[in-house]
């Protein structure tokens, strides 16, 4: 079993969540509300290893009142510091990583209380990433990118829900919503609200339909009763 997987994300009129330089201020104060409320929502929020250590984002609920999830970092190779914002509180803080790195290695994060999950021994098995944090007890996880992780998850089927709010800007290049280094996608989606955030910013959201390979999602968590109540630009 897996999470019921919901990816946020702040997009321009062109699918960049960045622009090439890494500029990353699209979001709007209605959004920042709107993320924070889903981060209430969900019992933990995951952002990949690029986006932590570019942003270095804390992760927890900040302008919406509600419960900070766990916050998740997909860090392969270790390249995101212990001292992360996202790990901050011991026992919040979660790292999924890779079996070959030994326990020195992992030592100063052991002792900040972050949890530690080892999916796949040279390469990230990111089914067992999503069924570590189900046996975590996570049935409900929000995404917030970037676009690598993105594709990632959309590509092997992992993913639910999309939520994205659409920026007035046109950025031309940088990363866009779903990255992928290779390969392709065709995942189809269903529109199931519009909504405009603040003047300008309208937020999408949509059940995905197709792939739906890999692992099942937690019994009444399907696609369209996910009950979700919550209503930003890149994780902060
Ligand atoms: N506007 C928004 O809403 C928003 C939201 C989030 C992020 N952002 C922006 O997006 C940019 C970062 O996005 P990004 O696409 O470059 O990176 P990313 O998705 O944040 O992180 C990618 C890295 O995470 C690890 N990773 C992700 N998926 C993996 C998988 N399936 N298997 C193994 N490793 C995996 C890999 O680390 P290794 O390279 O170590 O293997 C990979 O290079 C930043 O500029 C950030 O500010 C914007």
């Amino acid at each position: 079993m897996r999470p019921y997987t919901i990816i946020f994300s702040a997009e321009t009129l062109d699918g960049k969540l960045a622009s090439k330089s890494g500029y990353t201020r699209i979001g709007c104060e209605g959004e920042l509300r709107e993320l924070h409320l889903m981060r209430a929502s969900c019992d933990a929020v995951m952002v990949g290893a690029n986006t932590a250590v570019q942003d270095d984002p804390r992760l927890n609920v900040r302008y919406a009142s509600g419960r900070s999830p766990l916050r998740v970092i997909l860090d392969p190779n270790l390249r995101v510091p212990p001292t992360a914002r996202a790990f901050s509180v011991p026992g919040k803080g979660v790292i999924i990583t890779l079996g070959k790195w030994g326990e020195e290695r992992l030592e100063e994060h052991r002792r900040r209380g972050v949890i530690v999950i080892r999916a796949g021994e040279e390469r990230l098995d990111l089914y067992k990433a999503m069924e570590s944090l189900y046996e975590l007890g996570v049935r409900r996880l929000l995404v917030e990118g970037g676009g690598r992780l993105n594709c990632s998850l959309l590509s092997e089927g992992l993913a639910d829900e999309v939520r994205v709010t659409i920026a007035p800007y046109v950025f031309g290049a940088g990363v866009s919503f779903a990255h992928c280094e290779e390969g392709e996608l065709r995942v189809e989606l269903a529109l199931r609200e519009v909504r405009e955030l603040c003047p300008g910013w309208v937020h999408l959201v949509y059940h995905v339909i197709r792939p739906r390979k890999g692992l099942a999602g937690p019994p009444g968590f399907e696609p369209g009763t996910s009950g979700s109540e919550g209503r930003r630009s890149g994780p902060s």
